[in-house]
């Protein structure tokens, strides 16, 4: 018999009365049942972590730092059994399980390495007017409150980890609501934190049902909301609590544009490989992954047939094995959602090139060509293991194609060309430009975000420590300069 995972209530273990189910999405299997929490426990939880806030703020760095450099630590030494439980709730295959488990470890040290470093004092002198003569103001930066985070399915553990690590690293407390399909790697993310030698009530992991969150999203103690997921809920969420510090991550329909330039075999057989790769990993459920392949006509003809090999030669299959590139999707209902988009297209003209083929929540790596104007999968995000060529002529009509989207997270630009980097850099109204590489490329302690539909605020451990604070000057008077 499965046992009842439970839930992390102001740093305790806790139960309620009712429980729902996780399972796999390659098999169907349960792979565990998770207690969901009372009104009265969510009430508890966020009692505590308003009632903690000014303690923890004035927890020294070093308990801070030491708590983050544990779950590091911990995270690095059970990999393998995380993976696995990444693997199992999310259908994600094992090896890209292993590449999420390392990451989070990065994300709780970079988070312990920034708690040490934060606040070290900003003087500014203020004599630079008469009025300022002996002044000076000292800049700190304060908490805003609780931390609502509330994270995605696609990475269960590192983006839980990017909305805990900063909270604890810059003092703010944090309840976590994982999402319901994965809600495991979160809890494990509580187990570890039990560890340590955080106040209880600096934290909590809250499996709360979606149909539940507005009123929690509400809760005027908690006045900083992060989430990661869809633009509808991320927007619903904002436009419901317009003076909250909301930091959304939506999607996008990330952009490879490969330029005249980046012509030699061995230029066209790494933008092919990258380009398959992740337009795939996760099966493409990822918000930075491949779908728009931008090619200039000059390498078109070349490319093409290296960018259908590569995606061919993605090993499909059951995510558990290591040999596997691309497993299931998170559910049936979604792989359905990508073949219909695909099925759409082809309809209206596009030519399918290879995939296209549902088999229950597993969708065959896919690419289109001469995909018309107005389908749903020319603007969307598919989130799913499918990309679109689109043959250009030179860098300017490139990056308009780039920008012709509602979203604007990251792009990838595969050019040899400084000033055409500088260009990219300029011109793409993204939240990031990776050059000679794919979209897909995120370091975590870098800024991440986007703007237009992808959202607004950025993550990166450093930027997501700013997000949850704000600054306050502190001015000193009648001082010797
Ligand atoms: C996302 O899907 O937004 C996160 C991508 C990543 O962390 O690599």
């Amino acid at each position: 018999m499965t046992s009842t995972h439970a839930f992390w209530l102001a740093g305790r273990q806790a139960t309620g009365e009712t429980s729902f189910d996780v399972t796999n999405s390659w098999d169907g299997r349960l792979v565990g049942k998770v207690s969901i929490p009372t009104e009265a426990q969510v009430e508890e939880a966020v009692a505590a972590a308003y009632a903690v806030r000014d303690e923890f703020a004035a927890t020294p760095a070093h308990v801070r730092a030491a708590a983050l450099d544990h779950v590091s630590r911990r995270l690095a030494e059970r990999t393998e059994e995380i993976a696995l439980l990444i693997s199992a709730e999310n259908g994600k295959p094992v090896k890209w399980a292993r590449g999420e488990v390392g990451r989070a470890v990065s994300v709780f040290r970079f988070a312990a390495e920034e708690a040490r470093r934060f606040n070290g004092g900003e003087a500014q002198r203020l004599d630079t007017d008469p009025g300022g003569v002996g002044r000076l103001a000292l800049t700190r930066r304060i908490p805003r409150g609780v931390v609502l985070g509330i994270s995605p399915f696609n990475f269960p553990l590192n983006l839980s980890a990017h909305k805990v690590a900063p909270a604890i690293a810059a003092g703010a407390p944090i309840i976590l609501k994982p999402a319901p399909a994965t809600p495991l790697s979160g809890l494990l993310l509580g187990e570890l934190l039990a560890e340590t030698e955080l106040p209880a009530g600096s934290w909590s992991v809250l499996p709360v049902p979606n149909e539940r969150m507005p009123a929690l999203v509400q809760d005027e103690r908690l006045p900083v909301i992060s989430f990661t997921g869809s633009g509808p809920v991320g927007y619903s969420i904002m436009d419901s609590v317009p003076r909250k510090h909301c930091t959304l991550e939506l999607g996008g329909n990330g952009a490879a544009v490969v330029l005249g330039d980046w012509a030699s075999e061995a230029d066209l057989d790494w933008a092919a490989g990258r380009i398959a790769t992740f337009s795939n990993y996760q099966g493409g459920q990822s918000c930075v992954s491949v779908q728009r392949v931008i090619v200039d006509t000059a390498v078109h003809d070349r490319l093409l047939p290296k960018i259908v090999a590569a995606v061919e030669a993605q090993v499909t299959g059951d995510p558990s094995d290591s040999a596997t590139d691309v497993g299931p999707l998170v559910s049936e209902d979604a792989a359905r959602r990508v073949e219909s988009w695909v099925d759409e297209a082809v309809s209206a003209g596009a030519k399918l090139l290879t995939g296209g083929v549902r088999d229950r929540a597993s969708y065959a790596p896919t690419v289109l060509a001469e995909v018309p104007a107005g389908v749903t999968i020319a603007d969307e995000e598919i989130f799913g293991p499918v990309l679109t060529v689109t043959r250009v002529d030179g860098e300017a009509e490139a990056f308009a194609a780039v920008n012709d989207s509602p979203y604007g997270l990251q792009a990838g630009v595969f050019t040899h060309d400084l000033q055409t980097a500088f260009r990219a850099h300029r011109a793409l109204e993204v939240g990031g430009v990776i050059i000679g590489d794919v979209p897909s490329y995120r370091a975590d302690q870098m800024p991440y975000g986007g703007v237009k539909q992808s959202g607004t605020g950025r993550e990166g451990v450093a930027s997501a420590m700013a997000d949850y604070t704000y600054e306050r000057v502190l001015v000193l008077t009648g001082l010797a300069l």
